[in-house]
């Protein structure tokens, strides 16, 4: 459904979006995972046409959309990280507005209204203004808006960001269904929960880069499928290191206070690692076996934590 290529922009020197690649099929929940800054945003705007790449392809279905904007724009909806909203307007009348912008004739524009704001659960309060809205009915409003011309495929850009845990399960949900009812779906997020739990596929990216594309059974496989050893305590990342240098382990970070490892060899045992971590003057105050994760994957390919 949607085919990307070596998608890249610049701005000045900096490189936004180094060589971005994806394929994302018919009725996919694609995601893009990755920190403040990464490239989401400007990839997003690149595949729906809102921003031109310096180098690379979009393919939306059969057709380049650099060549036929028309036709492939129509097929895609966009819903912003920034919230498109006339505040002053009421929901239904926001619907009307976006949807005559497609040129949705008066009668389909009625009945698609009352069907989106029954989806997001906003039926019983369309007819205020949105500036009585809270943060996570703006949110399902906008998500409504990029929904309302019914296209193939949906681009969300952090469409839970700055709301509550409770809202923001709800716009998830929402997401799920929509997709479960065929449209492709791309989101943008920077929470490993939101991610790992909604998508059939992520990208994690970070510097412009997709630095690995997989479900999270795949995923998980870049981290070696081992268990993830959290260590805490008064120590330097330095100490750390040091005390187990040599030593059959792979450190995903080692940070001051905080350091994250695997165990290469089966013979070299958690007691084995405390046992070397205390001849060397670590003094660990916490320890913690996990299964790997999202978080764990993230950690391996950038060297950092990705916290909400
Ligand atoms: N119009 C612009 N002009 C100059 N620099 C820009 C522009 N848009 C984005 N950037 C820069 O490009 C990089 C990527 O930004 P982008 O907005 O795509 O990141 P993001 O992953 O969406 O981040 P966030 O999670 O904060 O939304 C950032 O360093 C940003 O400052
Ligand atoms: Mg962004």
């Amino acid at each position: 459904m949607i085919t990307v290529q070596g998608l890249s922009k610049n701005f000045g020197q900096l490189r936004a979006v180094d060589r971005v690649s994806f394929e994302v099929s018919e009725g996919q929940l694609f995601g893009f995972l990755g920190p403040n800054g990464a490239g989401k945003t400007t990839t997003i705007s690149m595949v729906c046409g809102l921003l031109k790449p310096d180098e690379g392809t979009v393919r939306i279905g059969d057709y380049d959309l650099w060549q036929d904007p028309r036709r492939t724009k129509r097929l895609l909806g966009l819903v912003p990280q920034e919230l498109a909203l006339y505040e002053e307007l009421s929901a239904r009348e926001n619907l009307v507005f976006w949807g005559g912008l497609y040129g949705l004739g008066h009668a389909e524009l009625s009945q698609r209204s009352g069907e989106l704001l029954d989806r997001v659960g906003l039926a019983d309060r369309s007819r205020e203004p949105v500036s009585r809205y809270s943060g996570g009915m703006k949110r399902r409003l906008n998500l409504a808006i990029g929904l309302v011309h019914r296209p193939k495929a949906l681009l969300l850009d952090e469409p839970t960001v700055g709301i509550d845990p409770q809202a923001r399960n709800n716009i998830l949900d929402i997401i799920r269904d929509i997709a479960r009812q065929g449209t492709t779906i791309i989101f943008t997020t920077h929470h490993l929960e939101e991610a790992e739990k909604l998508c059939d596929r992520i990208a994690i990216m970070d510097h412009g880069k997709v630095l690995q594309t997989g479900s999270v059974a795949e995923l998980a496989k870049v981290a070696g499928g081992r268990d993830v050893i959290t260590i805490r305590g008064s120590f330097t990342g330095r100490q750390v290191q040091q005390a187990l240098e040599g030593d059959p382990v792979a450190f995903l970070n080692a940070a001051d206070g905080q350091a994250t490892l695997h165990l290469e060899k089966p013979d070299y045992n958690l007691a084995t690692l405390i046992n070397r971590l205390g001849r060397g003057g670590v003094e660990v105050a916490d320890l913690s076996v996990q299964k790997p994760t999202l978080e764990s994957v993230f950690l391996k390919l950038t060297g950092r934590e990705l916290r909400d």
